[in-house]
């Protein structure tokens, strides 16, 4: 059964899509069988991955319009374990259409289910705002990881996703669990990113990641070619850092699933002394 992470923050420009590209593309290299889902209208997954209007054949527009299976949307990608579904939204009219179907939250929820079993995990590029699409995702998520930009009103946007969250919880999944957040495009010693890093210890750290994304320009340059950084440059300083983030990431789904293993007898033990 696949973990869904959901990549969200309600800012733009804070590295979302090249977070969802080179973690699922690292989770891939690691031979997990990874989806990426593009949940932005926008499509910069399917560019980030090199896919043009001529190779993409359907995607998430159709399987909310219900012409398509979630299935029928898969798109091979250059690497053997990632899986890719585009948004393959290309007009304002289809644009305004996914977001009225989108008002149903349970959309993607409902269009996963039957894929939920042949992935290890499946990730999840989310826009920059908090409605349809995003609710969408964090409806279907196990988790949400928040990448964040060194800079001003950062933490606010993080405040506003973890005030939306306890929305979500409450209404529509209340499960869903904090990943963790990422410092993405870190510069050391520079001002804004100690501020912006003292900002999120004070309040978030116990869900901080204990590395940062580079500031590093081959993780854009790579997008231009339509490759994730790991196929572009896997030595790269963007590569690594994903690389060892998908290894977290990993680690911490194998730890969760033996606990809740090791718990099960505990819970069998409870309705046994129950009976
Ligand atoms: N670690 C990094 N180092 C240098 N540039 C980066 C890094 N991460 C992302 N970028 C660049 O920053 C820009 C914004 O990144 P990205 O598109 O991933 O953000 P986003 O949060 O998905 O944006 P949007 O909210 O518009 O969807 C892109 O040009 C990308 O190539
Ligand atoms: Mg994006």
């Amino acid at each position: 059964m696949a973990r869904v992470i959901a990549v969200a923050l309600p800012k733009g420009g804070v590295g979302k899509t090249t977070t969802a590209v080179n973690l699922a593309s690292s989770l891939a290299v690691a031979e997990q069988r990874t989806l990426l889902i593009d949940m932005d209208t926008f499509g910069a997954s399917a560019l980030s991955l090199g896919f043009t209007d001529g190779t993409v054949k359907s995607g998430l527009y159709e399987v909310f319009n219900f012409t398509t299976t979630l299935t029928n949307a898969i798109h091979k990608t250059d690497l053997p374990y990632l899986d890719f579904i585009p948004s393959n939204v290309h007009s304002l009219q289809s644009e305004e259409r996914m977001f009225r179907l989108a008002d149903n939250r349970t959309m993607l929820r409902n269009a996963m289910r039957g894929v939920v079993h042949q992935y290890d995990f499946i990730v999840l590029d989310c826009p920059p705002i908090l409605r349809g699409m995003s609710t969408n995702a964090l409806t279907a998520a196990d988790s949400v990881l928040i990448p964040v930009k060194p800079g001003h009103f950062a933490l606010d946007a993080v405040d506003k996703l973890f005030k939306y969250l306890e929305w979500i919880k409450e209404v529509a999944n209340k499960t869903i669990s904090v990943e963790g957040i990422l410092l993405t495009m870190h510069e050391p010693n520079t001002r804004v990113t100690d501020i912006t890093l003292k900002e999120l210890h004070s309040k978030y750290q116990r869900y901080l990641f204990d590395i940062f994304i580079p500031k590093n320009n081959l993780l854009g340059e790579a997008s231009f070619y339509g490759k994730p950084a790991v196929l572009y440059d896997i030595n790269s300083r963007g590569s690594k850092a994903y690389l060892e983030i998908a290894q977290q990431v990993i680690a911490r789904t194998r730890q969760s699933r033996v606990a809740v293993t090791t718990l099960e007898p505990t819970i069998l033990q409870q309705f046994a002394q129950q009976a």
